[in-house]
């Protein structure tokens, strides 16, 4: 099947900026990047509104910063991991202020830090005003570019992985020019993102459907947390998915969340209001919208006239949706945002089977826990994009060996569709044993269908987790089970012998 070519170096799939993070940090050694969408598309650090956690401040610390994040995590954050994120956060925007990423600077010349939701004080780097993803990886993917040791093959499609027969991950098989291609190397760098295309609407790229979640698992990698589903309390609700956001920071700002009563509805809820956890918000706007009293974020006042220059991004979703955010409270329903659950690595990116790292949100490296922190997710894309680079680089390919390929089908289009549905009605913002029954189902019955396809996988891991979890923590609330029991993570290892597999 197709043909094979050895890559004497780390492979890297994705190009987000954890894929991108690793690569640059790979020097010397030379860097295959492996992208299905060209450079810049297709990956959620681009779309990133808010920007970079990190403590730059005078007052701030990176233990003050590591102790929200281990509070909004709802107990299951590592709080190593934690402290290791926070320590480097700083030099990691320091960095990419370096590769020419423009962040917003006071009048001394430091980083504007504004505040978002569960952060205690101000602290996170924006670039001109909404547009940090954007810019960022402008920047990022510049130098990626001009540095020789890097090449990028674009429009290559994640298919399958190679594995030998003691589990170590030799490689990858892409379908690239419509042809599949196998690509052995030392080291394979995950960075393929998150699930939202499982979702039946989603604040990320549609195509972000968990398949390099779905391959680690198949070939026995351990799987962490993956019921943890973050559902952005607001994106814009104006009949379009993927759904346009309307950051976190217009929170920060002093906008309000009113119903169409015109009623401000958080302070009912939590008492830190707009400014409570993004799970909190998320299900009070569920509630509202449930009980017909819709939900609406209401910016005419604290943002107003000035809506066009601080936040530029929303405004343009806004206006081409209807609605002037500077005269009208824009509509907003949750929507899948970012998934907490991932392959489980360590603090070098190292996953459980030899030869296999991953970065970004497509890992788990428990900094997360139950809740991510806002912005702390192009953080973490950084900090250990460029540790997972690091410790790949360091990766040599052993001898001669027979391979085995593991391979998802396709999941037509319609069966995307059903799933999405299901996923978006019974693994939601709130959950329940019947619904989770109903979905778990649901998948099986595809899978009868169209074979062990990746999104299937995808889903399953985050079903049946969820299912299991008989308790409500962070993003996982079950109606059944409204209270938290002692905190415990998930790890999840699948079965050998899947049908997924078969020999080369
Ligand atoms: C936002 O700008 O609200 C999103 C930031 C994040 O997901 O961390």
């Amino acid at each position: 099947m197709g043909d094979r070519i050895h890559h004497d170096g780390v492979l890297i799939v994705g190009a987000g900026l954890a894929g991108l993070s690793a690569a640059l940090s790979a020097a010397p050694r030379k860097v295959l990047l492996l992208t299905g969408a060209p450079l810049n598309q297709g990956c959620s650090s681009a779309w990133a509104q808010g920007g970079m956690a990190a403590a730059l401040s005078d007052g701030d610390t990176p233990e003050l910063h590591a102790a929200d994040t281990i509070a909004a995590g709802a107990g299951l954050v590592d709080p190593a991991m934690a402290a290791l994120l926070a320590r480097e956060g700083p030099a990691a925007v320091r960095r990419l202020a370096e590769l020419g990423a423009p962040f917003d600077r006071t009048v001394e010349g430091g980083f504007a830090q504004s505040l978002e939701a569960a952060h205690s004080r101000p602290r996170i780097a924006r670039v001109k005003g909404d547009q940090a993803g954007r810019e960022i990886m402008e920047a990022v993917v510049r130098t990626v570019l001009s540095s020789r040791h890097v090449e990028v093959r674009a429009g290559a499609r994640l298919k399958g992985l190679l594995q030998d027969a003691e589990g170590r991950v030799c490689g990858v098989v892409v379908v690239h020019n419509g042809r599949p291609l196998e690509i052995t190397a030392p080291a394979v760098v995950l960075a393929t993102g998150g699930i939202g295309g499982l979702y039946g609407v989603t604040t990320t790229p549609a195509e972000l459907q968990g398949e390099g979640l779905a391959l680690a698992a198949l070939a026995g990698a351990v799987i962490g947390d993956p019921e943890f589903v973050q559902f952005h309390p607001t994106a814009i609700d104006i009949g379009r998915d993927p759904a346009p956001l309307a950051t976190e920071a217009l929170r920060g700002e002093g906008a309000k969340l009113i119903n169409a009563s015109g009623e401000a509805f958080m302070a009912g809820y939590h008492p830190d209001a707009e400014l409570a956890p993004r799970d909190v918000v998320a299900r009070a706007i569920h509630a509202e919208i449930a009980a017909g009293r819709g939900a609406f974020l209401d910016a005419r006042e604290a943002v107003g006239a000035h809506f066009p220059e601080e936040f530029p991004a929303v405004f343009a979703a806004c206006l081409s949706g209807g609605v002037d955010p500077r005269i009208q409270p824009i509509p907003v329903a949750p929507a899948c945002h970012y998934h907490m659950g991932g392959i489980v690595t360590d603090a070098h990116g190292t996953a459980s089977l030899p030869g296999l790292f991953a970065a970004g949100e497509s890992a788990s490296t428990g900094v997360h826990g139950a809740n991510r922190l806002a912005s702390n997710s192009l953080l973490e894309a950084a900090v250990f994009g460029v540790r997972a680079g690091v410790a790949a680089a360091s990766e040599t390919m052993p001898g001669p060996r027979a391979l085995r390929r593991l391979m998802t089908p396709d999941l037509p289009q319609d069966a995307l569709q059903t799933l999405r549905a299901a996923m978006s009605r019974d693994a939601g913002v709130v959950r329940d044993a019947a619904g989770l029954d109903r979905l778990l189902g649901q998948i099986d019955q595809l899978e009868a269908a169209h074979g062990r396809a990746g999104p299937l996988v995808a889903a399953r891991l985050v079903a049946s987790a969820a299912l299991d979890r008989r308790e409500s923590r962070g993003g996982h609330f079950r109606t059944d089970y409204p209270l938290s029991l002692a905190p415990q993570r998930t790890f999840v290892t699948l079965p050998e012998g899947t049908p997924a597999s078969r020999a080369a």
